[in-house]
């Protein structure tokens, strides 16, 4: 198999009769057709913004990537000390270093016990899934929801029990046939803007 990177699509291509069937299939299916067909060659690609578009897409949500005061922080952080252990860490027992204190004083402002650095949201969730549900447990999660908290779930190998979106009258069904389990929306549906609904008290 051959990576592709070409000015507007990156991609796969398949290389003769050398690939077995079910990569070939796989492939085909989900990076070249689809690709093709619905995204200009590739998800994200295509498309540019222009002038007057709101970006939505960067995690940059305060608008503070590029300050200065920020930037320098870096800088210094990294010249006195590298990238620390460069281990993940859990590896890592015990050992207060920059990266526990950040975390300690996270929690500090969060007014929270303690709190667990992750590298991305996509991480966050799938691990706070992964390690709060177990097989048996059902996940009421919003149809909505985001694909790491359905990953998190899966990863866990809990049964999801999807509900409608923002429906809590679907929600309240879905327990009474299933029991307890782990209730699943975002504060924020990404796709949607959408918020969940809470004010009902359930
Ligand atoms: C609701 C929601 N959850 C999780 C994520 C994943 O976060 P990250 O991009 O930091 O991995 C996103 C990203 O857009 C999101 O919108």
């Amino acid at each position: 198999m051959q990576y592709l990177n070409e000015k507007l699509c990156v991609g796969f291509a398949v290389n003769g009769n050398n690939e077995p069937d079910f990569l070939k299939k796989r492939v085909e299916k989900s990076m070249l057709s689809c690709g093709k067909k619905h995204w200009l060659g590739h998800t994200l690609r295509g498309q540019a913004p222009h002038s007057g578009s709101v970006q939505m897409r960067t995690n940059d949500y305060l608008s503070i990537a590029r300050d200065v005061r920020i930037t320098n922080a870096e800088i210094r952080a990294l010249q006195a000390q590298g990238h620390g252990e460069a281990i993940s860490q859990v590896f890592v027992h015990d050992k207060l270093d920059q990266h526990r204190a950040f975390e300690q004083r996270i929690a500090q402002l969060m007014r929270a016990d303690d709190a667990v650095l992750c590298m991305s949201g996509y991480c966050a969730n799938t691990g706070l899934l992964q390690a709060i549900a177990a097989p048996e447990t059902p996940v009421f999660i919003d149809i909505q929801a985001h694909a790491s908290l359905w990953e998190g779930g899966a990863a866990a190998r809990a049964t999801a029990r999807p509900f409608r979106h923002n429906n809590p009258g679907h929600l309240e069904r879905q327990l009474r046939e299933h029991g307890p389990g782990i209730v699943v929306v975002d504060a924020v549906y990404t796709l949607l803007r959408s918020e969940p609904e809470t004010d009902q008290g359930r």
